[in-house]
């Protein structure tokens, strides 16, 4: 599925009607360039889940855990993740459960850990500054 947005708010919105889609365990890789908006699109998944507080980027944190009335939700940026062993030592395939939503920027970074069926979103730039194109799809 392909669509595009004209705002953050827009792009959060994607991520509120995508939620619904998911079920405990599921993985979901968000790509995309630096600002691209895939914390923008975390975000409303977490607002789809019904999470009312405040969702921030895990950059430094690595990872941020949200208990959403919609389900357990780990959201991971992996930037400074530079290599799977590193992402092992952080205890990340105890966050594979099979309960715990996953949500993954840089999934690059997880090399082999991250498992091969995922759920993908896939942000581009589009042509005015505020305009981007995601493209929702899973692997096979
Ligand atoms: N249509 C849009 N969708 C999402 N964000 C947009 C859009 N238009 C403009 N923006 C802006 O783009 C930026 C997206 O930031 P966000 O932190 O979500 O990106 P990111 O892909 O997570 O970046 P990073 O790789 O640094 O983690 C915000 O500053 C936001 O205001
Ligand atoms: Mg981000």
């Amino acid at each position: 599925m392909r669509l595009t947005t004209h705002s953050p708010e827009e792009t959060e919105q994607a991520g509120a009607d995508f939620a619904r889609t998911l079920r405990p365990g599921d993985v979901v890789t968000l790509d995309g360039e630096l600002g691209a908006g895939k914390t923008a699109f975390a975000r409303g998944v977490l607002r789809g889940l019904g999470y009312e507080g405040r969702v921030t980027s895990p950059t430094f944190a690595i990872a941020n855990e949200y208990d959403a009335p919609g389900g357990m939700v780990a959201h991971f940026d992996l930037y400074r993740i530079l290599d799977e062993e590193a992402l092992f030592e952080l205890g990340f395939e105890e966050y594979l459960d099979g309960e715990r939503i996953l949500l993954i920027e840089w999934s690059e970074n997880a090399g082999a850990l991250l498992p091969e069926a995922h759920r993908t979103v896939q942000i581009t730039y589009g042509a005015a500054d505020d305009t981007r194109i995601l493209e929702i799809g899973e692997t096979a």
